[in-house]
């Protein structure tokens, strides 16, 4: 079964007159470090959020984790894991990086239950793992633009998702904490759990095989498997500026 299959969606936003995605198909199965690319505009934020049931989808079928995502939508967030493209955190944001990681529990706890050991676990992992100890008592909001990526990063990795979607997570972030977290989501793909970015810097991809999508205008222009180091010259031939 595929983690996400997609057949002849179309999203449209409240109010927006045409469709921003158009007859769009895709399959995403484990394992798979999937790659999104394309010119602004062309609905790759879009797609992220109509897999997340965040967009509505007018036709079309969407199953992801196997549940049908048009009557699923609440159940189907608590299994993906979603890392937005801008966010915003007030700098009098009361809550520490490390009840903001413990945030990405509450899906699996229902709000009224108290973390358990497994929760703390999972949360600690995260954030030893991103490599943010050193930030676990600050408030969010007094963080930088990466630092706080690097959170929101841990919060969904602390999520124990079925499948792992960033939106752009490096636009803040040097090349050396590129690097290193390529190198965690190697991992996470490697361990099974397939990964969908949206990205506009190539350089640090894992050398491994890329699942690479090429967005046009709503549509996937390019569906095809390739090197990691082939991935930036493809991307460049592929877009319609
Ligand atoms: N909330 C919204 N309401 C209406 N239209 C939107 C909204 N968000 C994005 N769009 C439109 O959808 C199209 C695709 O946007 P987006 O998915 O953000 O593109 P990308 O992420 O590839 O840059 C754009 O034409 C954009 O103006
Ligand atoms: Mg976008």
């Amino acid at each position: 079964m595929s983690i996400i299959d997609l057949k002849g969606i179309y999203t449209a936003y409240e109010g927006g007159d045409k469709p921003v995605i158009n007859d769009l198909s895709l399959r995403v199965e484990r394992g798979e470090y999937v790659v999104v690319g394309g010119p602004n505009s062309a609905g790759k934020t879009t797609l992220l959020e109509s897999i997340n049931g965040l967009v509505r989808i007018t036709h079309g079928s969407a199953i992801v984790c196997g549940l049908d995502l048009q009557s699923n939508a609440d159940e189907v967030r608590r299994k993906v894991g979603y890392v937005i493209q801008n966010f915003y955190f007030d700098p009098f944001t009361p809550f520490t990086v490390e009840q903001v990681v413990m945030m990405g529990r509450f899906g699996r706890l229902g709000l009224l239950n108290r973390p358990k050991n497994d929760d703390y676990d999972a949360a600690e992992k995260a954030i030893r793992l991103v490599g943010i100890e050193d930030l676990a008592h600050k408030t969010i909001g007094t963080l930088s633009g990466g630092q706080q990526q690097k959170v929101m990063i841990a919060h969904n990795i602390a999520k124990e998702p079925e499948v792992l979607m960033l939106d752009e997570p490096f636009s803040n972030l040097d090349f050396h904490a590129r690097e290193y977290l390529q190198c965690i989501f190697r991992d996470i793909v490697r361990s099974g759990t397939p990964i969908l970015m949206v990205a506009h810097a190539f350089d640090g991809l894992p050398e491994i095989r890329i699942h690479l999508i090429v967005m046009n205008r709503g549509r996937i222009s390019l569906d095809a498997f390739c090197e990691a180091s082939e991935v930036e010259s493809i991307i460049r031939t592929e877009c319609v500026w």
